[in-house]
């Protein structure tokens, strides 16, 4: 399909909409109810939209319908307002999709066994198809390589609905930048980019993000815009892989190398900040490079070298924290066996309850294989619910208290929640490994 073709020159650039040629707002579906999909349905909601906002997770959906929010950057007390006027309401059953105007596809883009796993894509595509009507607007947001808007997900709703995209009804992608946590970059002032399978498709896919965002970015293709999304993750993956490398090296060579980064991020020009830490984690980083290094190895038969690369240095971070603790340790005249190890921070990073993919996991079971006594700490990430990994469930969850601070033989900063208690961890405890550069005095060690 030549997404520019039918409908004439697609404009380019950034679009700030006009308030006055907003269109009135109608039925919004949203499948998938996680971090993106509950954060776009609310400010959907909130915006005069009525929205349905459908998952298959029965206990995600139970908690909904009661405005129990599991997504932090999604309160209660933003949700239940929202469910007593109608304007929201959550649901499993196709059926409730029946007659939308816009839907918009925020489900999982995983990995399995490495390789791009579109099938969560593929289900709400047929499904959608289903209750598509002439018309109507499908948006694609979940992370995934170029082409997938284009050559996936529109045959499915045209197989499912007999109507043709670009013809009967839009479509199009729009990359989400949400960032769990930051109160300061929200889904409603970051720009957003838009992109459609032709003029008309555009026209409406901007309209709709227009009504709820501050600023909407145009481009031309929705390539273009699901590689935009690739490349903002792909480049956050390899510059942390930057300075995590330099970091081992900086470490041997006796050189700080978190002041030599600040010392770097005085030039005003040229240079952007990142920081060294226990490795990269969270649907993001971890995953959606390597969707950009399969797709470029499948169309142009080379490896991205930079992606594996990457990859392959952020992957080793857990493995070298525990061997900068291992020595810490020694140095301290224990053995890691044996020793009782505090994690601090089981999230990717602070502020969140996002444990998925956590380099916290990766670290628990080196140090549990090594014999390790571990507990851990984190006020995000509930007990009850597990995260990413299994290993993490061994691990014996504990508060960062004074008792606990002063009977571990090391306490490893990991994600630096704004929740603990900087000033009691650096005074109680004996020896710290502090990944993200949070304390200074004789008993720690910076990564
Ligand atoms: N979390 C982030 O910070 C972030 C940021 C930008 C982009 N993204 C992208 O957005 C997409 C969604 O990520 P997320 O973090 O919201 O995931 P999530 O796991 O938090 O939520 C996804 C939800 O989709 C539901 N789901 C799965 N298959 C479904 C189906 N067939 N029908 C209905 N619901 C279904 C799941 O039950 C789950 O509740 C991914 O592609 C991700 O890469 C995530």
């Amino acid at each position: 399909m030549n997404p520019a073709a039918p409908d004439g020159a697609v404009p380019r650039g950034t679009a700030t909409p006009d308030p006055q040629a907003r269109p009135v707002p109608g039925r919004v579906v949203v499948v998938g109810q996680g971090y993106v999909g509950l954060s776009l349905a609310v400010r959907a909601a909130a915006s005069g939209y009525q929205v349905v906002g459908h998952d298959v997770d029965k206990e995600r959906v139970s908690r909904l319908i009661t405005g129990d929010s599991y997504v932090e950057d999604v309160s209660s007390a933003r949700l239940l307002p929202l469910l007593a006027s109608g304007a929201y309401r959550a649901g499993r059953d196709p059926a409730d999709c029946e007659g939308f105007d816009i839907a918009v596809i925020t489900v999982p883009t995983p990995l399995r066994d490495g390789l791009p796993d579109l099938s969560h894509i593929v289900e709400s595509a047929r499904m959608l198809g289903g209750h598509l009507r002439a018309g109507a607007t499908v948006v694609l947001e979940s992370t995934t390589y170029p082409g997938t808007t284009e050559e996936l997900v529109a045959p499915l709703l045209e197989e499912a609905s007999g109507l043709v995209a670009g013809r009967d009804f839009h479509l199009g992608y729009s990359p989400e930048r949400i960032d769990p946590g930051n109160t300061r970059w929200r889904l409603d002032n970051t720009p957003k980019v838009v992109s459609g399978v032709n003029a008309a498709s555009l026209e409406r896919v901007t309209d709709f993000y227009g009504s709820i965002v501050d600023t909407t970015v145009q481009v031309s293709s929705c390539r273009t815009a699901e590689m935009a999304k690739l490349l903002e993750n792909t480049f956050r993956h390899v510059n942390i892989a930057l300075v995590n490398e330099l970091a081992t090296f900086a470490h041997d060579l006796d050189v700080d190398v978190w002041e030599a980064i600040d010392a770097a991020a005085t030039k005003p020009h040229g240079f952007l900040r990142f920081l060294p830490g226990p490795g990269v984690g969270g649907h993001c980083l971890p995953i959606d490079p390597s969707y950009l290094s399969w797709w470029a190895e499948r169309t142009a038969g080379r490896t991205f070298r930079f992606v594996e690369l990457a990859n392959d240095v952020n992957g080793r971070m857990p493995d070298y924290v525990v061997r900068r603790l291992t020595d810490g340790l020694r140095r301290r005249g224990r053995k890691v066996k044996g020793a009782r190890v505090l994690l601090l921070g089981l999230a990717y990073k602070a502020n969140t309850s996002d444990a998925r993919e956590t380099p916290a996991a990766r670290i628990a079971e080196l140090l549990l294989a090594l014999g390790a006594d571990v507990s851990a700490a984190d006020p995000h990430v509930a007990r009850s619910v597990p995260p990413a990994s299994g290993v993490l469930d061994g691990v014996l969850r504990v508060t960062a208290g004074e008792r606990e601070l002063s009977a571990a033989d090391a306490v490893v900063l990991l994600a630096d929640h704004d929740a603990f208690d900087y000033g009691l961890i650096a005074e109680r405890s004996a020896y710290v490994l502090d990944c993200r550069r949070r304390l200074g005095g004789d008993n720690i060690d910076v990564l």
